[in-house]
């Protein structure tokens, strides 16, 4: 019992040493930007920061589109700005700086 405890272990110990290997950098950042503990900045900002159409309605009769324009034209100091202050629709978020850094990369990386 104590012998197949201490394999478990070194086994969790050698996997925690590899988890690089696991995940590349690139999919991390893909993780945090679909799941940055809170709502996923994808269901706003489109899969790759492009902007995109979050609803259509109807105001006092009149048709209104909320919609976000593109985040990837930003400097790193516009889009720390943008997360550390709440505003308006945008969700307050908890990010570490190598956190918000990942996300900037993420998007300045990524395809149109
Ligand atoms: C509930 C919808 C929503 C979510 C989720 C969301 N945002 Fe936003 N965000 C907005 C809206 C709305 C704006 C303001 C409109 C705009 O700038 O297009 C905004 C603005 C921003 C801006 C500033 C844009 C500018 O031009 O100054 C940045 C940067 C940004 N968001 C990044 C993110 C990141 C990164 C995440 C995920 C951690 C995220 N957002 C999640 C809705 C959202």
């Amino acid at each position: 019992m104590r012998f197949s405890f201490f394999i478990l272990t070194l086994c969790l110990c050698v996997f925690a040493k590899e988890k690089d290997s696991f995940i590349t950098a690139e999919e991390y950042a893909q993780h945090l930007y679909k799941n940055p503990r809170g709502i996923g900045c994808d269901k706003c900002h489109g899969p790759n920061g492009e902007g995109m159409v979050i609803a259509n309605y109807l105001h006092k009769g009149k048709k209104r589109v909320l919609k976000t324009d593109s985040i990837k034209h930003l400097t790193l100091e516009q889009f720390k700005a943008a997360l550390e202050e709440k505003n308006g629709l945008m969700p307050k978020y908890f990010l570490t700086r190598s956190e918000v850094k990942t996300l900037y990369d993420y998007l300045y990386e990524a395809k149109e």
